[in-house]
């Protein structure tokens, strides 16, 4: 038997859906187009940003409803990981500035309560920074002073919902939304964050076009942000922006009903709509199903072969889905109930998980993709049932 890859969480899962849809959603690039460095100035005043892009992240926000986005600036970036630093630089760098504009290079303590999202402190510990550093559980953070807290909600790795632990003067929060979206978890009401991270990555499956976005509320933060942007990488590349703009679009117009109740779907060269047939099932009807499905078979198998606890998760209404429905999340967090060490178990069925202390806990924990392909995942339940 082949090792087979459940450790990250690359969301092949969606390929068949957007397989269906291949060119209905097309970006055509010629080689005269999108030279300049420069987009068009859109009105957050991100000079890298196609209007576009902007656009269709606002527009998808107000039909899923998950974010406020209206007043605030939408800046986009490498993929939402480029933005976790960017914005950490930002607001440690306001707690920084002395009044003359000298940096005073204070590390800024970084918390999140675990488990927590692996990258975070494998980035920070990586990167050393002068002016923050990784500090590990939020729940345990007793310092004064400023601090940034990490919110990954629904969190990665175990699914669950949060909201800040610390809540202490002083404090900022960088709220990481990259699974708030209806396939895994109810949208119960527009996230309202000072910074909020976005990314097509986990929104869509479109993780290869490496686009991410922040929604930002503080003009100063935004600004830096911005500036960091432009220092580091000269803002983002534009055929990623337009790509992410042409799926966001679909995705959105498949919900939002024109004023003659027909559904728009792009938008002709005089600017009217243009109505285009619909996917029998719409992306997030798919990938609830898809996921919905997993884990009814997940659960069926672990029962099964008892070796293993996976956590519950309450159903709640989602406004979205106009319904009350079970959150599906990303990762299965599993955890193993006798012995120590259940990424070893696994390593004997060849199966590749991430392993608990990555996330700040023991190694009973395990997280495994729910994401990944058909025929992994087939094969992960499988290889579990020898565990029977
Ligand atoms: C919570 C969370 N934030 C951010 C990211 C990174 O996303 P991106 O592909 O946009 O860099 C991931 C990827 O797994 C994630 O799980």
């Amino acid at each position: 038997d082949v090792v087979i890859s459940l450790d990250r969480g690359d969301p092949k899962i969606y390929y068949t859906f957007w397989k269906n849809v291949d060119d209905k959603c097309k970006v055509t690039i010629k080689a005269s187009d999108l030279m300049s460095y420069f987009a068009d100035f859109d009105e957050g005043g991100v000079f890298y940003q196609l209007p576009e892009f902007s656009e269709a992240v606002h527009q998808v926000h107000r039909v899923v409803g998950n974010a406020v986005t209206e007043g605030r600036y939408i800046i986009g970036g490498t993929g939402s990981s480029q933005l976790f630093s960017v914005a950490l630089c930002a607001l440690a760098s306001t707690v920084n500035v002395t009044p003359n504009n000298n940096m005073k290079k204070k590390q800024i303590p970084v918390v999140c309560a675990e488990p927590y999202y692996s990258c975070y402190e494998e980035a920070l510990e990586e990167e050393k920074s002068e002016i923050y550093k990784w500090q590990g559980d939020a729940n345990t953070f007793d310092e004064e002073g400023p601090y940034i807290e990490v919110v990954t909600t629904p969190n990665n790795p175990d699914g669950r919902l949060r909201e800040p632990v610390v809540k202490k003067e002083g404090g900022m929060v960088i709220c990481d939304l990259a699974y708030y979206w209806p396939q895994y978890t109810p949208i119960t009401a527009p996230a309202d964050y000072d910074v909020m991270l976005f990314t097509l990555s986990k929104a869509t499956g479109h993780a290869g076009s490496r686009v991410g976005w922040a929604i930002v509320k503080d003009k100063e933060i935004a600004l830096r942000m911005i500036k960091l942007m432009s220092l580091v990488t000269i803002g983002t590349c534009h055929e990623g922006q337009l790509r992410a703009a042409k799926i966001l679009e679909f995705v959105a117009n498949s919900y939002e009903r024109l004023a003659n109740g027909k559904l728009a779907n792009g938008k002709l060269s005089n600017g009217n709509p243009e109505v285009m047939e619909q996917p029998l099932e719409k992306f997030f009807e798919f990938s609830h199903r898809m996921l919905a499905e997993r884990w009814t078979r997940l659960r069926a198998a672990i029962k099964r072969c008892g070796a293993f606890n996976l956590p519950d998760y309450s159903p709640q209404y989602c406004k979205f889905m106009k319904k009350t429905s079970h959150p599906n999340p990303a990762y299965a967090w599993m955890e193993l109930k006798t012995g120590e060490d259940a990424e070893k178990l696994m390593n004997e069925l060849k199966i590749r998980t991430r392993a608990g202390p990555k996330f700040g806990v023991s190694s009973k924990y395990i997280r495994v993709s729910m994401l990944e392909s058909d025929d992994t995942f087939n094969q992960f339940l499988e290889r579990l049932s020898t565990l029977e």
